[in-house]
């Protein structure tokens, strides 16, 4: 099996646990008050279901997916939408690795490698389109 496909599997063991997401945002916003203040007008029910979403998406990319949904990503988080530095996506990384640590009963050393090479190129693409 590909590193995607236990990717994949890893997130379905995870995220099947509704507390998932709360969790991560919970870890994500104690990085930084940066974060934190990114949300405070935020329905965060809503937003938890739009990141359901939207880790599929960069870990079908990596199955390859067309990259449409990650541009729409670049796109929305860039300098001119929603303005997201992208010093800030090494928090994500860190804030999701370490909540799937906890709600995958199967996670491993490597598996945390896999999820780190397999989520890299989409998080690039995001950054990238940071300023253009
Ligand atoms: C690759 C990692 C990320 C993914 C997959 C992701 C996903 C999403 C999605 C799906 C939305 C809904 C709007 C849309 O579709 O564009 C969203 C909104 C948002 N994201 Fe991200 N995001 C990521 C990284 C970040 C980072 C690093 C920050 C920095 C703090 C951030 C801050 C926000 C904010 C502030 C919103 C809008 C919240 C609101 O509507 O009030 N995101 N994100």
């Amino acid at each position: 099996m590909g590193d995607a496909d236990l990717v994949f599997q890893s997130y379905g063991r995870a995220c099947n646990n509704p507390s998932f997401f709360e969790e991560f945002y919970s870890n994500f916003m104690s990085k930084s008050p940066d974060i934190r203040a990114m949300f405070v007008n935020t329905n965060m029910e809503a937003q938890r279901g739009l990141l359901r979403g939207g880790v599929l998406w960069l870990i079908m990319h990596a199955r390859g997916m067309s990259d449409a949904k990650i541009r729409a990503l670049g796109e929305s988080h860039s300098k001119k939408n929603m303005n997201i530095n992208p010093m800030f996506y090494g928090f994500w990384l860190d804030a999701l690795l370490e909540t799937l640590k906890v709600y995958d009963p199967e996670f491993t050393p490597e598996l945390e490698l896999c999820w780190r090479s397999t989520l890299r190129p989409s998080i690039e693409m995001i950054q990238d389109m940071y300023d253009k």
